[in-house]
């Protein structure tokens, strides 16, 4: 008899599968949401053979100085091998949409220094095409309605994610009804727009490795 499996269990396992990609003695990069945590949990087991993380947001940090694992300053990094974070969604050439935790800016200037992105996440999250999950903008907070605005002639429909404050100080538009044939170019259009900080799409760069946690285990997917 086959058993179901969570999907908690699924995000659990795709973040274990996420160790074998750490090297010894390395800075891993580290993102931020509930299949991080996972990973983050996962890494005290292999705390003595790294040197440490760089983290993507208040919350991560918080997660792994309670684990013992140091912290350190990215502007003190050269470059990270590998930096593991989720997806709300994922499409097969591994573009994403992220920042459901409103972490997206931080996780996009962590991943752009990395050698390798290491997508985790269950298999709900795999998409033939990105749009569905509202898509987040990070924006400077006096520029809310003008970009606000902007994004309706881009053919979306902004909502303001009202009470949240992202670790920047800045507020979070979630850009409905967009669907987004061309994700490296309305990611390019978007960051255009004078006000926003960065968009959720993660095209441009996208990852490298997709792990994903499924029913029938844990399947790696890695481009060319
Ligand atoms: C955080 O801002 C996001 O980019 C997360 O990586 C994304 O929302 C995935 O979160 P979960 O792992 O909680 O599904």
């Amino acid at each position: 008899m086959s058993q179901k499996i969570s999907q908690d269990e699924m995000k659990k396992a795709a973040a274990i599968e996420a160790l074998a990609f750490v090297k010894n003695n390395s800075i891993v990069g580290v993102g931020t949401g509930s299949t991080v945590n996972h990973f983050i949990d996962a890494l005290v087991d292999i705390k003595y053979k790294i040197a440490g993380a760089v983290s993507s947001s208040q919350e991560s940090t918080k997660r792994l100085k309670a684990h013992g694992i140091e912290v350190f300053d990215l502007n003190n990094i050269d470059t990270l091998d590998v930096y593991v974070d989720g997806a709300d969604e994922v499409t097969k050439h591994l573009h994403m949409i992220k920042g459901g935790g409103a972490a997206l800016t931080r996780e996009k200037i962590v991943a752009a220094v990395a050698k390798e992105f290491i997508c985790i996440a269950d298999e709900s999250k795999q998409v033939e095409v990105l749009g569905n999950f509202p898509l987040p903008v990070e924006v400077i907070p006096m520029a809310r309605s003008y970009v606000a605005r902007e994004l309706v002639k881009l053919g979306g429909d902004p909502e303001y994610r009202q009470g949240v404050v992202t670790d920047n100080g800045n507020v979070i538009l979630d850009v409905h009804n967009l669907e987004i044939t061309d994700p490296i170019a309305l990611e390019q259009s978007i960051n255009a727009i004078v006000g926003v900080v960065t968009n959720g799409l993660f095209a441009h760069r996208g990852a490298n490795t997709l792990i994903i946690g499924s029913p029938d285990g844990t399947k790696v997917i890695t481009l060319p």
